[in-house]
C-alpha cells in the first residue's frame, strides 16, 4: 500500500491490507428481526398515514449497545411522518470515544443507514458488534422491513457508513476503529450479504476500537456517479504544529473499482482546499460525476472536483459558512438543486448553492435551536416537491422542513421520538441516535 506522501498526515499510520477479511470482535444482542409497534393506530395499511396517502418511509438506528434497532417512520404525501415500528438489526451500538462528552453523532459519521431506490433494501451498521444488517423494503409499504440473511463481519472494526451501488447489488462498509478501512459485499434477496474478494482494503489510521474523535476519525463513504470510485472521508485534527500550526490535515481517501469489483489496493488521497481540514459528509453534484460537495467542521462547505484525480491533480473551494460551529452532515435537494448542511451545535440548516466554479453561496439558514443537537438529515422528493428530515438528536426529535426553489424551507412538524419509545420500551437516548435515510414509493 502506498504511503501518504503530499501532506503532514500524523493522524494515519502505514498498515498494510490483508488479503482476507481480518479476525475482529463481534457481538450478538437481541434476536435479528423482532418488530415493536412504535403506535397504536387501527389504521396501519398499506395506504393511509395521517391524514393522507402514504408516500414512503424514513429510518434511522437508536445504536444502543444493549441492542440496535432500525426505526421506521412513514411519510404521509404531505411529507410528514408518523412512526410506525422498530425492528432489531441482531447487532450492538456503541458510542465512540470523545472524552466522555456522550455529544450527539455517536459515530463521528454520516451514512451510518442506507437505502437503495434501485434494489429496495436497506443496510446498516451495527457499530459495536463490528456487523451488518439488511432487510428488504416493503414497496407498497416502505416502512415494513423484513430481515433478509444473517449479520455479517463488516470487514474491521466500528463500522460508521455504508453505500450501495447504483444498481443496489453491491453494499462497501467503511470501518473506523483500530482495525479500519473499506469492505465490499454481494447484496443478495435471498441470501443477504455475502464478502466480495479484493475489497478488503486498509486505511492505515491510527485509531481505537471504538474509534476516538470527532477529530481523525472517518466520516463516510459514497460511490462516486458511476460507481467506479470508492470514497471515504477523514477528519483532520485542529491545532498542533503540522502544515504550519494549521493541524492534521484530513482527506478524502479514493479507491478505484475494477471491472470485477475489486478495490485498488492503494488509495489516492486528496486534501481538502485551504481552510478546509475536516471532510466530514458527503454528497454528490449529478451529472457531474467527479464533483462533491462535503461539509466541514473547519470551515463550512468543501467542494472537490475530483475529474483529474487519476493524472494527480484536483481542484476544490472551501466556502466559509459563517456562524457555522460543527456542521457535519449534508444532503442535496435534487428539486432546489441546493445542498442542506446540518451543524449539531448551533441547530441551523444552511441551505447552500454550488456554482459551476465549485463555489457556495449560502441561500438560506432555518434555526432549529441550539439545543436540539441536530444531526443526520435526509430530503424526500414527494409528488415533484422536496422534504428535508433532520435528526434533531438532542430533543429526541426529527424535524421536518418543507423546501422550495423559490422560498425559504418552512417547518412543518417536529415528530416527537420520547413518548413512543418509552411506550413501546425501546431504549434511545440523545446520546446513540444516529443516521437517517428516506424511500419513496415509485
Ligand atoms: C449510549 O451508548 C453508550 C455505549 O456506547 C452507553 O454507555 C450509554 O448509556 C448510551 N446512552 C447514553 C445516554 O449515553
Ligand atoms: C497513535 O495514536 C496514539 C494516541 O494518540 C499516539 O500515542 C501514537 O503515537 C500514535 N502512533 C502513530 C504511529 O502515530
Ligand atoms: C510544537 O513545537 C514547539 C517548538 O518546536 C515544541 O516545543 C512543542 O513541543 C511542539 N508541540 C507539539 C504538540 O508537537
Ligand atoms: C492537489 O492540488 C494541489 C494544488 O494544486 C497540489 O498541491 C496537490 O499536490 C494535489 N494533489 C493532491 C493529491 O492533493
Ligand atoms: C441528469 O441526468 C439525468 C439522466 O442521467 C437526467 O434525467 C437529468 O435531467 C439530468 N439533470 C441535469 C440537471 O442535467
Ligand atoms: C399501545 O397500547 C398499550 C395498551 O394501552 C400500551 O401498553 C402501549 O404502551 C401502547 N404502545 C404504544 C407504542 O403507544
Amino acid at each position: 500500500m502506498k504511503v501518504f506522501t503530499t501532506f503532514a498526515f500524523g493522524a494515519f499510520f502505514f498498515a498494510s491490507s490483508a488479503s482476507a477479511f481480518p479476525i475482529v470482535r463481534r457481538k450478538e444482542v437481541v434476536e435479528a428481526g423482532k418488530v415493536v409497534m412504535m403506535n397504536n393506530n387501527t389504521q396501519n395499511d398499506d395506504k393511509k398515514v395521517l391524514g393522507g396517502n402514504k408516500a414512503g418511509a424514513l429510518y434511522f438506528i437508536t445504536n444502543e449497545n444493549d441492542g440496535n434497532f432500525v426505526v421506521s417512520a412513514d411519510i404521509g404525501d404531505d411529507g410528514k411522518l408518523g412512526l410506525r415500528q422498530a425492528i432489531s438489526t441482531g447487532g450492538a451500538g456503541v458510542h465512540g470515544n470523545d472524552g466522555n462528552k456522550n455529544n450527539p453523532g455517536p459515530l463521528f459519521s454520516a451514512g451510518s443507514v442506507q437505502v437503495s431506490a434501485a434494489s429496495k433494501m436497506l443496510a446498516t451498521v451495527n457499530s459495536g458488534s463490528n456487523t451488518l444488517s439488511l432487510f428488504s423494503i416493503d414497496e407498497q409499504d416502505p416502512a415494513v422491513l423484513t430481515r433478509v440473511g444473517s449479520t455479517v463481519g463488516s470487514g474491521g472494526e466500528f463500522p460508521v457508513s455504508v453505500a450501495f451501488n447504483s444498481k443496489g447489488d453491491k453494499l462497501c462498509a467503511l470501518n473506523g476503529g483500530e482495525v479500519n478501512g473499506v469492505s465490499c459485499f454481494k447484496v443478495d434477496k435471498e441470501n443477504g450479504l455475502t464478502p466480495l474478494s479484493g475489497t478488503n482494503r486498509a486505511l492505515g489510521l491510527n485509531q481505537t476500537t471504538p474509534a476516538t474523535g470527532a477529530p481523525g476519525s472517518a466520516s463516510q463513504l459514497i460511490f462516486s456517479e458511476d460507481d467506479k470510485q470508492l470514497i471515504t472521508s477523514i477528519k483532520g485534527i485542529p491545532g498542533g504544529n503540522a502544515t504550519n500550526g494549521r493541524g492534521t490535515v484530513g482527506a478524502l481517501a479514493i479507491f478505484e473499482v475494477a471491472d470485477d469489483g475489486s478495490l485498488s489496493k492503494d488509495f489516492k488521497v486528496v486534501a481538502p482546499p485551504e481552510k478546509g481540514l475536516a471532510p466530514f459528509g458527503m454528497a454528490i453534484v449529478p451529472n457531474k460525476t467527479t464533483i462533491i460537495a462535503v461539509a466541514d467542521p473547519a470551515v463550512g462547505l468543501d467542494v472537490f472536483d475530483l475529474s483529474q484525480v487519476e493524472q494527480g491533480a484536483n481542484k476544490s473551494v472551501a466556502t466559509a459558512i459563517d456562524k457555522q460551529q460543527a456542521v457535519g452532515w449534508i444532503v442535496r435537494s435534487p428539486t432546489t438543486e441546493n445542498f442542506l448542511l446540518s451543524d449539531f451545535v448551533t441547530g441551523l440548516v444552511t441551505e447552500v448553492k454550488v456554482g459551476d466554479d465549485l463555489k457556495g453561496s449560502v441561500v438560506s439558514e432555518t434555526d432549529l435551536g441550539s439545543d436540539s443537537g441536530t444531526i443526520d438529515n435526509a430530503v424526500a422528493t414527494v409528488k415533484g416537491k422536496d422534504f428535508l428530515y433532520v435528526m434533531s438528536s438532542k430533543a429526541k426529535a426529527i424535524d421536518v422542513l418543507a423546501l422550495d426553489k423559490t422560498a425559504k424551507p418552512s417547518k412543518i412538524q417536529r415528530q416527537d421520538l420520547a413518548e413512543a419509545a418509552k411506550a413501546a420500551q425501546l431504549t434511545i437516548s440523545s446520546a446513540n441516535l444516529s443516521g437517517l435515510a428516506a424511500f419513496v414509493k415509485a
